[in-house]
């Protein structure tokens, strides 16, 4: 369809990426965290910059260079700092692509001091849902075009188009992880659902899908909100 690759097709834009994984503490040395290397959102930046965007980008705990191009960075740890830096720079922002791999809950309590092993007992750890940055921003007047991404391992695509409906987004990019695709890997496949439609991106390195995603986002903002 749109292989626009080079094209300014977001310029005179605002757009927010959120990348990584988030890290939930359990006391001064542990937490509860997840695979996301942040290489998709980074990369998803990285093009979004290079179409023209004013980029900021919001991270989690990663080790990656800022891409050339991205005016704003803003480092992160949990989901509520990832919330809050979000949801900052999402006023006034015409695109938000939701790449982070949010945490789900979050302990209760984070011990002060570092828990000691009690010999020969088990440990339980009760978690408390953490907010839905995707779904607060929905429910926001006013608010930027929102792409989300959705990592499955199976029934890919009635999961992507629940979430896409559930969380009142304008699209989502959806894979599938395992079988050396998905998290910590250099290769990603996508397919792209909105309300109406629906687009195939096979396998490919994720900055070559990074610029695909950018350009389909582009063409579905203009419909949208011209
Ligand atoms: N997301 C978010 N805030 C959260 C959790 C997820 O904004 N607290 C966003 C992610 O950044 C991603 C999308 O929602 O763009 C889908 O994340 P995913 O984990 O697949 O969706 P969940 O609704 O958390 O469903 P589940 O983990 O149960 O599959
Ligand atoms: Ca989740």
């Amino acid at each position: 369809i749109v292989a626009s690759f080079g094209e300014r097709v977001l310029a005179g834009l605002k757009v927010v990426v959120s990348a990584g994984p988030t890290y939930e503490d359990i006391d001064p040395v542990r937490f509860i965290g997840n695979r996301s290397s942040g290489k998709m959102g980074f990369a998803v930046a990285d093009a979004a910059a290079q179409a023209g965007a004013q980029v900021t980008l919001v991270a989690g705990p990663v080790s990656l260079a800022t891409p050339q191009g991205v005016s704003k960075r803003i480092d992160v740890r949990s989901a509520a700092q990832m919330h809050a830096a979000v949801t900052e720079a999402a006023a006034g922002a015409h695109i938000y692509i939701g790449a982070a791999a949010v945490g789900d809950y979050r302990p209760n309590e984070v011990a002060p001091h570092k828990l000691k092993k009690q010999n020969g007992q088990d440990l339980s750890l009760q978690l408390a849902q953490n907010p839905d940055i995707l779904a607060s921003l929905a429910a926001q007047q006013g608010h930027p075009f929102l792409v989300g991404f959705a990592a499955e391992t199976q029934n890919v695509e009635s999961y992507a188009r629940d979430k896409l409906q559930r969380k009142g987004l304008d699209m989502i990019a959806a894979n599938q992880v395992g079988d050396g695709l998905g998290f910590e890997t250099a290769d990603n496949a996508i397919t792209l659902y909105w309300a109406d439609g629906s687009a195939q991106l096979p396998r490919a390195d994720k900055a070559v899908l990074a610029r695909q995603l950018v350009d389909h986002v582009a063409s579905r903002y203009r419909v949208q909100r011209g």
